[in-house]
C-alpha cells in the first residue's frame, strides 16, 4: 500500500477529502500529517482519524530530524494541502519529484508569496475574471512555480463573493486532488 504524507496549515478540508478517498479505495494511507500551526483544525482531523501528526517551526522544518521522520514513512508522495510555508531545499532534494501542491487558481495567474485562500479569490474578483479554477503542480524552490500536473476550471458568477467562489473552488479541489494523487500513484 502507498504511503502519503500531508502538509497542511489550516482547516484541512482537502486533507480530509484525501483521507476519506483513500480509506474507501484502500490503495494508499495517510501515514503522517505535518502542520506549522499547533491549533490548526487539520490536527483535529488527524486526531479523529488516528493519524500521527507533527508540528514544525521555521527551524525544525529544515532539520534532519524531520527528514528522518518523513523517510521513515516511505512516502510515495508528499502532498501540500493548504500549507503556506515554502518547502526547504533539503526536503526538495530528499524527495525529488514527490512533492505536490494544490493552488486555488489557474497558475501562472495569481500565484506567488502571499497568494493563498481569499487573497487569491479577491484578486480574481477584482480583475473581473470570467473563470477561475485549481492547479495541481510539482513543488520546486519557488512559490507556485513547478510543472503543472492538472488544472480544472469553473465559472466566476457576476454576483460572486470571495466566499462563494471559494466554495466552488473547494468543490473542485475535493474532487480532483485525491484523483490526481491516485493517478500519480499508478504511474
Ligand atoms: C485550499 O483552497 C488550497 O488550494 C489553498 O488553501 C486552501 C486550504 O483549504 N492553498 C493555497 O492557497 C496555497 N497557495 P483547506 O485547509 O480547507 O484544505
Amino acid at each position: 500500500m502507498h504511503s502519503i504524507v500531508i502538509f497542511a496549515s489550516g482547516k484541512g478540508s482537502n486533507a480530509n477529502a484525501i483521507i476519506q478517498y483513500f480509506k474507501r479505495s484502500g490503495q494508499a494511507k495517510v501515514a503522517l500529517i505535518v502542520s506549522n500551526k499547533a491549533d490548526a483544525a487539520v490536527l483535529d482531523i488527524a486526531r479523529n482519524e488516528h493519524i500521527p501528526f507533527l508540528i514544525v517551526d521555521k527551524q525544525s522544518i529544515k532539520e534532519t530530524l524531520l527528514i528522518d521522520q518523513l523517510t521513515e514513512c516511505k512516502p510515495s508522495l508528499i502532498v501540500l494541502a493548504g500549507f503556506l510555508w515554502k518547502i526547504p531545499d533539503s526536503l526538495l532534494h530528499t524527495f525529488p519529484g514527490k512533492i505536490i501542491n494544490i493552488h486555488p487558481a489557474l497558475l501562472p495567474l495569481h500565484g506567488g508569496k502571499g497568494m493563498y485562500g481569499h487573497h487569491v479569490h479577491n484578486a480574481v474578483l477584482t480583475g473581473k475574471e470570467k473563470e477561475s479554477g485549481i492547479t495541481v503542480h510539482y513543488v520546486n524552490e519557488k512559490y507556485d512555480d513547478g510543472n503543472i500536473i492538472l488544472q480544472a476550471r469553473c465559472t466566476v458568477q457576476p454576483n460572486d463573493t470571495s466566499d462563494t467562489l471559494a466554495g466552488r473552488i473547494h468543490a473542485l479541489e475535493h474532487y480532483y486532488y485525491p484523483r490526481t494523487i491516485e493517478f500519480l500513484l499508478t504511474q
